[in-house]
């Protein structure tokens, strides 16, 4: 293959930044095809049609009717929006709904969630099949268990071969399923349903799906690939993965450099070294009525649920109030944390924010003076990334992508002049976390040393450089393959 020639790739996403975002696949969604673009990559992002979606799209012209997807008739329509080469799936019947883009307004995932995120996948494999007149991927690049079946019907489907396909797990804790009732309707041959196929458990899973048909699988960090494989994080698909391992990598995450950047964030007083950060600090203190404090100014943004170990936080918190810290959160989910989290609240060096608010996100790590990650399992993480470009170091679990993305200070690093760039703790128990905050409020009293190392963290490459030229090499050596 010419390596010069431009490789169309169809990425296959059910959120996307800056449209529509529930976390960080969003975010990486809408980074990468940007990213990709000084590697010959011209990538296309097949999303859904969410109200949001469809209230972005500039001049959009309707390029397939689909008289039968899932159950009613849609289109799919290119058009940009955000600054990205769209084709938006419009099907009313699926997403033309209020309320969350995966859960009703009671909380509760919709229940035809299956039959829409199969119906984006298999219009993206329709459109590997020629679906659409002017253009036609060379690639199918599906993420999560939203795009899983995508894979699966493309490898069912005539351009089986000639079209190839990736498959990027962002969070193996969501795998699609679905009961065996619903083979039919999903458009599952049922000769398919088997444990060496996409049966899991009794169940329909997406994901297995895709884990199964991919040509190649990543995921968003290295370690996360090693965990995956291991029956505590592989959450009972790491046979699966084992028997594909050769085909599985870990392809770290980046950030948009020009969204968060300290020097130029145009919600904050903008700084280039970590002494900048001080009025920041002062203005984000009295926005959340704050005192003022003598230990560090902890934030955390972030989903509450298991995952993010924030019940960890709770049980640790008493350490870093005792040492004269303070914590400020941002964040939703779980009715249990956000309650529990409110009446920590009651204590004056604690501040909370239930909701989701982007603008916040940035004053926060703009003014904290540490971002606290205390996950049980992290696929890679993004808020860890945003604290080491604005020098808000960086106290996170050793797992998955956090462990890749944060050099530790210990007293070991230190005296050999490694180049530490925030903290770490291990295993991920409120006991390890309460003398990590105890070590945190202890660098906080060597101003000196705490400076250093917040510089180093902002020196530290997060951008996408790096990863994109590891994607667009995984691309490339899928297609020499295949000519
Ligand atoms: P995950 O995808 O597991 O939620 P990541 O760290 O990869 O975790 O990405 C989370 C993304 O969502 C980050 O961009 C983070 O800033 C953002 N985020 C999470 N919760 C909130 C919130 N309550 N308000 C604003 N942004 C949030
Ligand atoms: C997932 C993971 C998170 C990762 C994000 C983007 O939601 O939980 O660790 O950063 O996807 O890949």
């Amino acid at each position: 293959m010419d390596r010069r020639a431009v490789i169309p790739v169809l990425s296959v996403t059910s959120e996307l930044a800056p449209l529509v975002k529930t976390g960080g696949l969003a975010d990486v969604a809408g980074a990468l095809p940007g990213a990709l673009v000084e590697h010959g990559v011209d990538m296309r992002t097949l999303v859904p049609g969410y109200p949001a979606v469809m209230a972005a799209l500039e001049t959009p012209t309707t390029c397939a009717k689909l008289p039968d997807c899932f159950g009613g008739t849609a289109r799919v329509l290119a058009a940009r929006a955000g600054g990205l080469d769209l084709l938006v799936l419009d099907a009313p019947h699926h997403y033309a709904r209020g309320a969350g883009i995966y859960l009703s307004a009671a909380g509760r995932d919709w229940p035809d969630n299956p039959e829409r995120f199969a119906a984006l996948s298999w219009v993206a494999s329709e459109i590997a099949n020629g679906l659409i007149a002017d253009w036609r991927p060379a690639l199918l690049h599906a993420h999560d268990w939203q795009g899983g079946l995508a894979p699966y019907y493309l490898s069912c489907s005539e351009a089986a071969g000639r079209v190839r396909s990736v498959l990027t797990i962002h969070n193996i804790a969501f795998q699609g399923l679905a009961p065996p009732r619903k083979l039919a309707a999903l458009k599952i041959d049922p000769a398919d349903f088997t444990p060496e196929g996409l049966e899991y458990w009794g169940q329909i899973s997406a994901l297995k799906a895709g884990l199964v048909h991919a040509n190649r699988l990543t995921t968003v960090s290295p370690s996360y690939a090693e965990e995956l494989l291991t029956p505590e994080f592989g959450m009972g698909l790491e046979g699966v993965l084992m028997e594909r391992r050769a085909e599985l990598s870990g392809i770290l995450n980046g950030i948009d450099m020009e969204v968060w950047s300290p020097a130029t964030d145009p919600n904050i007083t903008n700084y280039t070294a970590p002494k900048g950060k001080a009025p920041n600090k002062a203005a984000l203190r009295s926005e959340l009525g704050l005192p003022e404090a003598e230990g560090p100014l902890c934030v955390v943004i972030s989903r509450l649920t298991a995952q993010k170990g924030l019940d960890l936080l709770l049980e640790a918190l008493p350490i870093l109030l005792e040492r004269g810290g303070q914590l400020a959160l941002l964040g939703s989910g779980d009715n249990a944390l956000e309650a529990a989290f409110q009446s920590a609240a009651g204590h004056p060096h604690v501040a909370v924010r239930i909701g989701y608010d982007e603008l916040l996100a940035h004053r926060m790590i703009a003014g904290g003076d540490a971002i606290l990650v205390p996950s049980r399992f992290e696929p890679c993480g993004l808020t860890q990334l945003y604290g080491l470009r604005y020098g808000t170091l960086p106290l996170v679990a050793l797992t998955g992508g956090l462990a890749d993305t944060v050099i530790p200070a210990s007293p070991a690093t230190l005296a050999d002049k490694v180049v530490a760039t925030g903290l770490q703790f291990h295993p991920v128990t409120a006991l390890a976390l309460s003398n990590a905050l105890a070590r945190l409020c202890a660098l906080y009293q060597q101003p000196k040393l705490w400076r250093k190392i917040s510089s180093n963290a902002m020196a530290h490459p997060v951008g996408w450089r790096q990863s994109a030229a590891a994607y667009a090499q995984l691309y490339t050596g899928l297609l020499d393959r295949n000519t």
